[in-house]
Parts: structure tokens; C-alpha cells; sequence
């Protein structure tokens, strides 16, 4: 079997983070969101794995590198514009030959990974098998209706009136049958080869598509507030490590601290992950935080919010919550008169201020 993850599309709803990287690169507890789903395919004994990358491919394949670090090889097929998940399917087919595939969206995380998936399918064999998942607001996703036996008797993607709770998680797992189904099908109105029309396809041909439910916690990471749940949910995992050298602070929780890190006359509450040579000074940095390599934070302080590499916060004593502060990014609280706001941002940047 072999993996297949998009990583194409422009990240919209991720403006302004996405205009200078791929929406997939976005660190959620320091590792970028796509090394959670590569993970997922290695643990389950993917070995060959293609990624298909759009107008970012650059930063992916720096990001990503040969997959040797994984232990699987991995090859990019460039997809010339987002013309759908079943689009890239199709330029992928010489990758794919006749073999079958899981085809994960690389801004999805899994906190179980796809193991249990894997097996399911290669015990039951069908066409097509799809992963579930119940959701309170199902008509921002594709909606799967399934039977008693988990057979799927109807897909709609992102649905007005949706018919059941079942949410199409982004990964899918598919034989040869799909190919036949994508050449078979027409663009949505969206003029977009969609997945789910090809999976219909496959049940109106009377091919066997199965579903199967996530197990743990899912998360697609497609806005800004989706990006700090993440982050919470995989910091509540976290093993601590200490390798960065720790003065005069109070640290309590689970905390892992990156090599040449430095925290000094601070306190920091668990879980939180430090990157590496970040330095932290005279600050408090609460639960579910994750700080960049490089990054500087002095007298500020911090809670459930995700600091990328390089970012300056300084003298922020009115604590920064639930933000999302970009590579090398400047907050700079100071004291000169007149008493002004001072901002230099950059398109569909958003700040909040309380009174
Ligand atoms: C895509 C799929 C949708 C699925 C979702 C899961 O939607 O089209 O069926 O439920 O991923 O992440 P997107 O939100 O990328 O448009």
C-alpha cells in the first residue's frame, strides 16, 4: 500500500500565516502539522509515499526532505493548481500505479493514527474506505450516510441540510476502482474534481465503500482557532525533557525545554514546549503554549498560544491568550510618550485589545 498527502491549496482561512508558507507547515507544539500525518502513514507501514504540492512546494519538500528521517522514501508530484482532492489524484497516477492507497489531507491530525484503519481495510477489502467522525456543525464537512454495518450508502459534500452527524475525516483509503471513477466523473460547481463525487461514483457502480469511525480525538487544522486546538490537544500528550538551562524560575506540569534555551526569574505551568535557544526572562508562561526555536519573550506573559521561531515579545504584561504570533513578529510594549499604538501589519492580520 502505498501514502499519498496533499499538500497543495492556497490556506485561505489562514490569512495572514499562509501568505508566506504552506497552511501544512504551520507549527503545532513545534513540529510542522504535515510530520503528524507522514507519522501516521510510517507507524502504519507506509513505505512509499507521495506528496502532492501546489504553489508552495519549495517550503514542503525543505520542511519534509527525502523521508529518510522516517525511514520511508518519499517522492513530490506537483499539482498545477487546487482543482480538487480527486485532482490530485489523477496527477498522481503514475506514482500510484495499480496499487491501493490512503490518501490523507496534510492538515489533518490523528491522535491514534491510522493503524486501526490500515487493518481494516486490508481484512475487508473494499473499493473504497472512509474514516468518520460525529461533529456538532456537519455542513462544513463532507457527510457520510452509512448503514447498521458501517456500509456507506450516500456522501454530500459540505451539505445545507445535512443528513447525519458523520463528518468525512481527510483521509481515505482507496483500490484501482477509483481511477476509473475520477475519469468518470464532471468539475462541481466550485470547478473542482471532488472526492466525495468519486466515491459516489464508486457507490452508484455498485462498488463496496466501507466506513470506520476515528478513534481518540481528530482535528483539521483549516483556521486560526482550529490551530490553538490543535496545539492543546497534542500538548496534552507531551512527555517533559529538560535541555535548556533553567534560573531563579518556578517550572510546575509537563514542560519540554529545547537545547540552548534559557529561562530566567520566570514561571511556567505545563504543559508547554520550548523550542530551541528560545529565551524566556522575568515572564509567565501559562498551560498549552508553544514557544518557537529562537524566540525571545521578556517581561510578558503567555497562555494557550502557539509563538513561532524568531517572534519578540517584550514588556506585554496584559497576558497574550489563544494567539497565534508568526515567524519573527514584534509586540513591543513601551513607555515612550506619546502614549500611542504603533502597528506596521501585514494584510488580514487581526489584533484584539481589551480595555
Ligand atoms: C475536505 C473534504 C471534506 C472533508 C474535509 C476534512 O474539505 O472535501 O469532505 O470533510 O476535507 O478535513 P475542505 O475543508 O478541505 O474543503
Amino acid at each position: 500500500m502505498k501514502g499519498l498527502i496533499l499538500s497543495g491549496g492556497f490556506g485561505t482561512r489562514l490569512r495572514p500565516l499562509t501568505y508566506t508558507g504552506a497552511k501544512q507547515l504551520i507549527p503545532v507544539a513545534n513540529k510542522p502539522i504535515i510530520h503528524y500525518g507522514i507519522e501516521a502513514l510510517a507507524r502504519a507501514g507506509i513505505k512509499e509515499l507521495g506528496i502532492v504540492v501546489g504553489a508552495t512546494s519549495r517550503e514542503v519538500e525543505q520542511a519534509v526532505g527525502n523521508g529518510s528521517r522516517w525511514g520511508i522514501s518519499i517522492q513530490y508530484i506537483q499539482q498545477e493548481a487546487p482543482l480538487g482532492l480527486a485532482h490530485a489524484i489523477k496527477v498522481s497516477r503514475k506514482f500510484l500505479g495499480n496499487d491501493a492507497f490512503v490518501m490523507y489531507l496534510g492538515d489533518n491530525i490523528l491522535r491514534e493514527g491510522i493503524n486501526e484503519f490500515v487493518k481494516n481495510f486490508n481484512t475487508n477489502h473494499p473499493q473504497g474506505l472512509i474514516l468518520l467522525t460525529k461533529v456538532a456543525n456537519p455542513q462544513e464537512f463532507g457527510v457520510a450516510v452509512v448503514d447498521a454495518h458501517g456500509a456507506v450508502k450516500q456522501l454530500i459534500e459540505k451539505p445545507k441540510d445535512p443528513p447525519s452527524d458523520l463528518a468525512l475525516v481527510g483521509v481515505y483509503i482507496f483500490d484501482q476502482h477509483v481511477h476509473t471513477a475520477i475519469d468518470n466523473i464532471q468539475p462541481s460547481w466550485r470547478d473542482e474534481l471532488e472526492i466525495t463525487d468519486a466515491i459516489q461514483w464508486l457507490l452508484d457502480n455498485n462498488y463496496k465503500v466501507e466506513s470506520h469511525m476515528v478513534q481518540g480525538w481528530w482535528k483539521d487544522t483549516g483556521k486560526p482557532d482550529d490551530i490553538i486546538e490543535a496545539n492543546l490537544l497534542v500538548l496534552e500528550d507531551i512527555s517533559p525533557a529538560q535541555n535548556g538551562q533553567v534560573e531563579d524560575s518556578t517550572l510546575t506540569g509537563r514542560i519540554r525545554t529545547g537545547k540552548g534555551s534559557v529561562i530566567i526569574k520566570s514561571v511556567m505551568r505545563g504543559p508547554i514546549v520550548i523550542g530551541e535557544n528560545a529565551r524566556i526572562v522575568n515572564s509567565y508562561i501559562g498551560p498549552f503554549s508553544s514557544i518557537g526555536n529562537n524566540a525571545v519573550i521578556e517581561n510578558s506573559e503567555i497562555e494557550c498560544s502557539v509563538i513561532m521561531e524568531g517572534a519578540l515579545l517584550k514588556n506585554v504584561e496584559k497576558r497574550i491568550d489563544r494567539s497565534i504570533i508568526g515567524k519573527n513578529a514584534v509586540i513591543n510594549v513601551t513607555d515612550q510618550s506619546p502614549r500611542t499604538h504603533k502597528f506596521i501589519l501585514g494584510d488580514q492580520s487581526y489584533i484584539e485589545i481589551a480595555k
